[in-house]
């Protein structure tokens, strides 16, 4: 993995989002549950159009991906067919000195509770417990007996949902084989050691996509995949040189995957290139498992050919919320502005991702320029998000703008009453341009990529 020479963000990104509604510590009052967050007006809407990009590009534009969206709770069985009941584990060792539970295959990027300076088991009062394997499934029941009968798992992955309809949802589309199936949704995992802000968390979301081939033509559309998935994220606006593909090698291989690679994204400071995505070589090894242990026949009938198979599975598997992170860490920025003591900060949010497409301000409440810079963007908001303000200097004005990312900034002053101009300001380039406020949707659009 390439050492970071991006700056650590993390902390103002954090702060950056409470004050500004994009994130909160899920269940603040009574002290913030762990590692849960939840998502404000801003953040909302912030994920909304990372996934609908996604959705956009793994569905809606092409004709060999069907969209799903399966229940989160499934039958038990599909787990030990998955090998989560039996696999789906990490090793844990506890401190019996600070009560700390770490991840024993991760104690070097850990640090001890009580000696930050040094990780756990370092500092010589540490007493580390033997490693002992931990399920990271969510266990709960199902129906009011609280009875190993009715255990069933919170879903760990969003990909057995796509397995276990592969025939439903092959057979309904009349797909031919090479075809995929995704599905966007709500993933849980108890994990050991979660952190980093939206990084890790227990709680987040899954963007997944199973792609059904012949056996023999998968690692050609494992290349196709890799390639297409990493043009997806630059799309996007994430930079090329902080995005880096990972081979899994030996044992890093999860128990299904014949093949692997992450697509890193580099988050600046100690946490560096992380991965934000993976792609998996699965074989056949799911449907394989979930015909053994449903009893069912999973195969697909080539008719063209006359022969019946298990296709093998290229999988793209994409984290929401690790991709919206992604893309705050991308585009957080402080900048000297010319002539001015105070600089701005910008989050350069790719104009898609952008919570607000544009924001209307009337320079002054006089002269009837609320009410024209109302209208404005009473007749934008059927098109765009848009955000009204007519509060504080029209300096302050924009920085609040750039620090949510808006790429556009309408301003209604004197001379708009007069002649029914407006001036747009663009966020990354502070240009300003004078234009009829009759053509300010066209000109929005124009720029505004989807
Ligand atoms: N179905 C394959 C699978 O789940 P994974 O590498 O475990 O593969 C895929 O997860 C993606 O899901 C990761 O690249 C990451 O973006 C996201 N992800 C996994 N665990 C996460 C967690 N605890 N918090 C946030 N995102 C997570």
């Amino acid at each position: 993995m390439p050492a970071s020479t991006q700056p650590d963000v993390m902390d103002k990104l954090v702060s950056l989002c409470k004050r500004r509604g994009f994130i909160f510590q899920s269940s603040e009052i009574y002290g913030g549950t762990g590692s849960v967050w939840d998502y404000g007006p801003l953040g909302v809407e912030l994920k909304k159009n990372l996934k609908d990009q996604w959705w956009k590009a793994m569905v809606r534009m092409r004709d060999d991906v069907e969209g799903l969206d399966a229940a989160i709770l499934m039958h038990p069985k599909t787990w030990e067919a998955s090998g989560h009941v039996a696999g789906f584990t990490d090793p844990l060792v506890d401190c019996k000195v600070c009560k700390g539970r770490f991840r024993a295959d991760k104690l070097e990027d850990a640090r001890c509770p009580q000696k930050p300076s040094k990780r756990p088991g370092e500092a010589e009062q540490c007493q580390l417990t033997e490693p002992r394997l931990f399920n990271l499934m969510f266990k709960t029941f199902m129906g009011p007996l609280e009875e190993s009968a009715s255990t069933v798992y919170l879903r760990p992955e969003t990909a057995q949902g796509i397995f276990v309809n592969f025939l439903n949802v092959q057979q309904s589309t009349r797909q031919k084989v090479p075809f995929g199936i995704a599905q966007i949704g709500k993933a849980f995992r108890n994990e050991i050691t979660p952190g980093n802000f939206i990084f890790r968390t227990r709680e987040f979301e899954q963007m997944e996509m199973q792609f059904f081939v012949e056996p023999g033509k998968d690692m050609e559309w494992f290349e196709y995949w890799k390639a297409e998935r990493l043009a997806w994220h630059k799309s996007l606006g994430l930079a090329a040189d902080r995005l880096n593909y990972h081979q899994h090698a030996g044992t890093e291989l999860a128990h299904y995957a014949r093949a692997a690679f992450d697509i890193e994204f580099d988050f600046g400071g100690t946490l560096g290139f992380q991965e934000i995505e993976g792609i998996h070589n699965r074989g056949d090894f799911d449907l394989g498992r979930h015909q053994e242990y449903s009893g069912k026949k999973l195969e697909y009938f080539d008719q063209p050919n006359n022969k019946r198979y298990l296709p093998y599975v290229i999988e793209t598997s994409v984290g929401a919320d690790r991709t919206t992170l992604a893309a705050l860490v991308n585009g957080y920025r402080e900048e000297v502005v010319e002539g001015e003591e105070e600089g701005r900060t910008v989050l350069g949010l790719h104009p898609s991702l952008a919570p607000i497409k544009a924001a209307v301000f009337a320079l002054t409440k006089k002269e009837g320029m609320p009410d024209m810079a109302h209208k404005i963007a009473d007749g934008l908001r059927q098109y765009f998000p848009v955000d009204y303000d007519e509060t504080g200097s029209i300096g302050k004005r924009y920085r609040r703008q750039d620090e949510v990312g808006t790429p556009f900034c309408i301003t209604v002053d004197t001379e708009s009453v007069k002649d029914g101009t407006v001036t747009v300001r663009d966020r990354d380039t502070l240009k300003q341009d004078r234009i009829s406020a009759d053509a300010v949707r066209e000109y929005l659009t124009e720029r505004l990529p989807g």
